[in-house]
């Protein structure tokens, strides 16, 4: 194939954007690790942290002394805990070469401890069990917590690892989810009461986002290829949309969700992420603080968000067969949480004024995908006549699933005709790349930078900032007891009729 006659050397510098893994990790392999996964029992590590670890381990990548402690308030033994890995290990090497074999190897490190968050001889009893059992062996084991728990339990996990938790002679490294923080004042509480009991060198901001692999390749494809970048403004883009859409309902995550909703869940972290490095200036060299230096610049040029600004929805069971979100186990019956929303954000900067950035996130949908979709301006002058609504061109970015990236083009049909149609130039991954048949889950990169305390793709004090300070207005507006309820849209739907209305406004249409 054309495409692998080429192979580009990256940087020495810029680890966001290159293979980091075989230069660091002869080192890393020779140091212990213990990971402790705070909220084993929970979806994010039953669903992505868990297969990550696996899959790490199964391609010879983690640490070759590691062991792997689940801690939560669910009684569970250690073989219960091994099968609960067992069950829910759907990652892409289960059905690889020695699968069943390396997970022999690999189950016979994973025990289970029950405690709670709150409770500091909880954490207290965890250091017992493993200074007395596998550090004792290896003295020099690094400490590695993974928090898969709701946010309202980060400080008080963060504090009782500082105090009961930290590695006696290795790093110790705390890996945290999004959402950091419930609004603007939240956040910087949390900020600073974290920075009392965690160095910013130990504190690792996950969203996992930024390691999908289409979104890792954004920069490239803006600012490697000569086309792109000067048509990448308000002269040519008439609009931007970023779509993130589940074909899954909250189901069994209420206890988390209910307190965050949609917004805080989807917007404000991996969308917001995905914008801004679709729309920041080129970095003056690729090394992670470059890079996030512009992120910040263009986060801090979007207009803060006002409720008129979105279309927020919940949705309904369709049949019987489909249940509501306020049917699901943990959901008061008065839930105003949206599970659906659409906004549009303005940037305010000579690149931008005037283009539409909308959003659009929501559970429960008709089906998974994240995509981007640029639509360019239409052509000036009237040499052809508009075309079926192909006069546009679009830029599609499409994230997941079916990796791919194309160009919607007007192209002439052929034969002996003038009739003009909308083709397609298209980079399908899966056809292009023999290896993206194999994509890596942004899990097992973020969490092999954190062994290896590669920091790139985790996200710096003042993005959050900047991110907050965008949809906190929004937010309180809409959280008001005063506020409309969300529209009501239903299960496995193309989503509320709102979100098209605030789209017209713009003269886009979701596509
Ligand atoms: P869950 O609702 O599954 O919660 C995880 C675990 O935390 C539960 O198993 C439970 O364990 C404990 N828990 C739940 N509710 C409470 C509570 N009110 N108080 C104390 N402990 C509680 O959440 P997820 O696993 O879905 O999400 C965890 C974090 O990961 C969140 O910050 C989320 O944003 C983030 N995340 C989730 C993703 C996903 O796909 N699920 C993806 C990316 C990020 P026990 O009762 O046994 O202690
Ligand atoms: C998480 C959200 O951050 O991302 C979940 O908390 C959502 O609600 C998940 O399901 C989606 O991630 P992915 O990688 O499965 O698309």
């Amino acid at each position: 194939h054309p495409f692998h006659t080429l192979t580009i050397d990256p940087p020495d510098h810029g680890l966001a954007l290159m293979d980091s893994v075989h230069l660091r990790n002869a080192k890393v392999r020779g140091e212990p690790v213990a990971i402790i996964v705070l909220g084993a029992s929970g979806d994010l590590a039953k669903k992505k942290t868990f297969p990550a670890i696996f899959s790490l381990f199964y391609h010879g990548l983690l640490p070759t002394h590691f062991v792997l402690y689940g801690f939560a308030r669910s009684p569970m033994s250690d073989d219960q805990f091994r099968e609960l890995i067992l069950d829910t290990l759907s990652c892409r090497v289960i059905d690889g070469e020695r699968c069943q074999e390396k997970m022999n190897h690999f189950l016979p490190q994973c025990f289970y401890h029950q405690g709670d968050y709150y409770d500091a001889t909880s954490f207290g009893n965890l250091n017992d069990v493993l200074t007395h059992g596998f550090e004792m062996e290896h003295p020099k084991t690094n400490r590695l917590f993974y928090l898969a728990i709701p946010p309202k339990v980060f400080e008080a996990s963060c504090s009782n690892i500082s105090i009961n938790g930290r590695a006696h002679n290795g790093w110790t490294r705390v890996v945290v989810e999004k959402p950091f923080g419930h609004d603007l004042p939240s956040y910087r509480d949390l900020r600073s009461s974290l920075a009392s009991v965690l160095t910013e060198e130990e504190t690792f901001r996950i969203d996992h986002f930024l390691a999908k692999e289409l979104v890792q390749n954004l920069m490239t494809l803006r600012f490697a290829n000569v086309i792109f970048e000067p048509l990448w403004n308000r002269h040519h883009i008439k609009s931007v949309q970023i779509t993130f859409k589940e074909h899954f309902g909250v189901e069994g995550r209420a206890g988390y969700f209910d307190h965050v909703g949609i917004i805080r869940d989807i917007m404000q972290n991996h969308l917001l992420q995905i914008l801004s490095l679709l729309a920041m200036e080129p970095p003056v060299t690729l090394c992670a603080e470059d890079i996030r230096d512009e992120k910040v610049k263009v986060l801090r040029a979007i207009q803060p968000l006002k409720a008129s600004d979105f279309a927020t929805a919940q949705y309904a069971a369709k049949d019987s067969r489909s249940k509501g979100y306020l049917e699901d186990d943990g959901v008061p019956q008065d839930s105003r949480t949206p599970t659906f929303a659409s906004c549009v954000l303005h940037i305010n900067n000579a690149r931008w004024d005037g283009v539409p950035f909308l959003m659009r996130a929501g559970k429960a949908l008709d089906e998974r995908k994240t995509e981007i979709r640029i639509q360019f301006k239409h052509v000036p002058g009237a040499l052809f006549p508009v075309t079926n609504g192909a006069e546009h061109n679009e830029l599609v970015i499409r994230v997941q699933p079916d990796e791919a990236i194309y160009m919607k083009i007007v192209s002439k049909v052929p034969g002996l005709t003038s009739r003009m149609e909308e083709a397609r130039l298209n980079l399908f991954y899966r056809h292009a790349w023999e290896e993206s048949k194999d994509i890596p889950d942004a899990y097992e990169r973020l969490i092999l930078d954190v062994i290896q305390g590669e920091k790139s793709l985790f996200i710096r004090d003042d993005e959050l900032e900047a991110a907050w300070t965008i949809f906190t207005p929004a937010l309180e507006e809409l959280e008001d007891r005063s506020a409309p309820m969300p529209e009501v849209y239903h299960y496995g739907t193309t989503g509320p009729t709102g979100s098209d209305v605030l789209a017209e406004k713009y003269d886009v249409h979701w596509s």
